[in-house]
């Protein structure tokens, strides 16, 4: 499968984990290429552009990535989301990474709303992941844990 891997990180969390799932699905005889979002301004509500904008038409399935800021979706990657066009029915997973522990505190909330904005350009959503990043990040083991649970996502 080619598959998409659509970042947006701003301090190297959410794309380590993107790296990580990248070096897997390669493993696994996939085809994945990561494309970062990059912006111009600052990551707040309507003080930004877009300037490197990943086109998702090529791709067989796709993968969604980005921070939690203020117990939401990173306003980045919700304002990318919601300008793409149809996703066409393609599998998609979706992977966000937070601070603090609990995931009430915008994990859910961030998975929900990139779920809810793709699938309603009919992504078939596969599932997802939050992980927390904590002063050293996720141990090894769970950082492995998720990636192994991710990537068997697009086995079938
Ligand atoms: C402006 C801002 C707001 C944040 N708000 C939250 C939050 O509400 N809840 C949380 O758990 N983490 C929050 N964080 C922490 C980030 O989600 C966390 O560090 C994340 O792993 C950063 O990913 P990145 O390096 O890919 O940008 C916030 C970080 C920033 C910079």
């Amino acid at each position: 499968m080619k598959i998409g891997m659509i970042v947006y990180s701003e301090q190297g969390h959410t794309l380590s984990v993107i790296e990580k799932l990248y070096d897997e699905l390669a493993k696994s005889g996939h085809d994945p290429h990561i494309s970062r979002i990059t912006i111009q301004g600052e990551p707040q509500p309507n003080k930004f552009e877009i300037v490197n904008n990943p086109a998702t038409g090529e791709y067989d399935a796709l993968v969604f990535a980005a921070p939690v800021q203020a117990f939401s979706l990173n306003p980045v990657m919700k304002s990318y989301l919601e300008k793409l066009p149809s996703l066409e029915n393609k599998p998609t997973v979706y992977i966000t990474t937070k601070q603090l522990v609990f995931r009430w505190t915008g994990g859910n909330r961030a998975i929900r709303t990139m779920q809810q904005i793709t699938q309603a350009k009919d992504a078939q959503p596969l599932g997802s992941s939050i992980l927390i990043w904590g002063k050293n990040g996720p141990s090894e083991d769970e950082m492995t844990k998720a990636v192994n649970y991710l990537a068997q996502l697009f086995a079938n």
